[in-house]
């Protein structure tokens, strides 16, 4: 036992018995210190991933040039959609690039949910026009571009060479990322949501390497976000906060991001839908989205966004929507969930929740965050109360209702499951479920 090796090992079983013991108090909390209800995970420690700075608060676009200035780039690619263009709203950032006397050439293919086929045209203005570095400007789909350009203009090949974890050998072309909705935390985050066309799927590429080079969030962008949008993001970063939170790899840091990005949530997001010009509430939905995408950006997401991934890819929806309509059913079960047990083995007729079934501890927490303070440690009351603030938040913002509502096709639900199985997303969630559970949620949403 004198080796490293066996040093090593010495001290790995007494981190384990000293953080189980911890635990042996109590079954559930302890691991991550502070009343937090996380069961002990590993001994391998966590990654945290982050641009190293990013400028956020009102009027934060206005100290953008002189970062970009500092870092001495000489001509951007700028990545954007045919709607800001129209508004005029992406002089936001060309007036920027001017004041610095910076170049440009801009690629305003990007549509919702952008595809293989946008990427590769980005990366043909990029050559063309010899552009050093990208700015995205946009909510999350110009941010995905933009990295997937990114990354083929320093690795070549084609996006789908990409998919998964960490396949890049290079560091992408720097990208500067100005956000304007609130929000998939696309701007801060590693993941690089792309269709690809012939499959009618949404890869996931997860890399580090993917991570803008600078953020900027001015929520002085966020204020024209139509009623519309400004429910679908939001409730895109709700999901984002509650599947970090029962990620199987969220740690302390995690944790207080997301905790912190579902108070503001409930408590900003109503305010932000019904009066769009509310700097207030606009400024906190934005620090939310980012808290939000800190969270998921190192602890992941589950299986709400690996079955909205194949919603978005297959029928071009919006991708916040898809995850509104999943979002109880996927935690806290549907009304139907009963019929769960039709699929599981052994599990009795009493099967109200999925992940909530899983870590009903975990609910606790989130009922206190939502603003619950009489939960104690209940946690079936916990799972109750998350769900009924859940349906009143979307019925109060105009999430639409179901699946069938949003014309999904229930014939659908067996290929569309099969692709969720393989979403990248999905491998963090508490449960792994089986082919015929996935389709029997897609089931309760399409009827909730
Ligand atoms: N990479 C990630 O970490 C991550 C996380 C979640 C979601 N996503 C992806 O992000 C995409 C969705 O992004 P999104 O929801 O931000 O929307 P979006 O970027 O698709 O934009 C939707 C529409 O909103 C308009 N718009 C954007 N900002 C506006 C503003 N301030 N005022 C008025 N109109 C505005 C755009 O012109 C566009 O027509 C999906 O493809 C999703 O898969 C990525
Ligand atoms: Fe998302």
């Amino acid at each position: 036992m004198g080796s490293a090796e066996g040093i090593a090992e010495v001290k790995k079983e007494l981190l384990q018995s000293c953080l189980e013991g911890t635990l042996s108090r109590h079954s559930t909390q302890g691991a991550h210190g502070v009343n937090y209800h996380h069961p002990y995970t590993g001994t391998v420690g966590y990654s945290f991933f982050m641009p190293t700075m990013s400028l956020i608060g009102v009027g934060s676009i206005n100290s953008a040039g002189a970062q970009i200035q500092e870092l001495g780039f000489k001509k951007a690619l700028i990545v954007t959609d045919k709607g800001l263009v129209k508004v005029g709203e992406v002089e936001q950032i060309t007036q920027v690039l001017d004041t610095i006397n910076v170049k440009y050439v801009i690629y305003d293919g990007v549509e919702a949910n952008p595809t293989d086929k946008q990427v590769e045209e980005g990366v043909a203005l990029l050559r063309k026009d010899n552009c050093d570095f990208i700015t995205s400007f946009g909510g999350g789909s110009p941010h995905d571009c933009a990295k997937a350009i990114g990354v083929l203009a320093t690795n070549g090949g084609k996006i789908q060479d990409y998919e998964g974890f960490n396949k890049t050998k290079k560091a992408m072309l720097p990208l500067v990322a100005v956000n304007t909705t609130a929000g998939t935390g696309a701007e801060i985050t590693r993941f690089a949501i792309i269709t690809d066309t012939s499959r009618h799927v949404k890869m996931a590429i997860v890399d580090w390497k993917v991570t803008p080079t600078f953020a900027v969030n001015d929520p002085v962008l966020m204020v024209g976000m139509p009623k519309s949008l400004t429910v679908a993001t939001g409730m895109d970063a709700l999901t984002h906060s509650i599947e970090a939170y029962v990620s199987t790899i969220s740690n302390p840091v995690t944790d207080a991001s997301a905790l912190h990005a579902m108070k503001l949530i409930m408590t900003y997001m109503r305010p932000a839908v019904h009066d769009g010009l509310n700097l207030k509430a606009r400024d906190m939905m934005s620090y939310a989205e980012f808290l939000a995408g800190m969270a998921f950006n190192s602890a992941s997401l589950g299986y709400v966004h690996a079955m909205a991934h194949q919603l978005g890819g297959f029928y071009n929806l919006p991708h916040g929507v898809c995850n509104a309509v999943l979002l109880p059913v996927v935690e806290v079960g549907g009304p139907k969930a009963g019929v769960l047990s039709d699929v599981v083995e052994g599990r009795g007729p009493d099967l109200q929740e999925f992940n909530a079934e899983s870590v009903p501890h975990l609910f606790i927490d989130i009922a206190e965050a939502f603003g619950h303070r009489d939960i104690g440690e209940d946690a079936n009351l916990a799972i109750k109360r998350v769900l009924e603030d859940i349906r009143r938040l979307r019925r109060d913002v105009g999430v639409p209702k179901n699946l069938k509502e949003l014309g999904v096709k229930p014939e659908d639900f067996e290929l569309l499951a099969e692709n969720a199985m393989k979403d990248a997303c999905g491998l963090t969630n508490p449960r792994i479920p089986t082919k015929g559970q996935v389709i029997q949620l897609f089931r309760n949403a399409y009827e909730q």
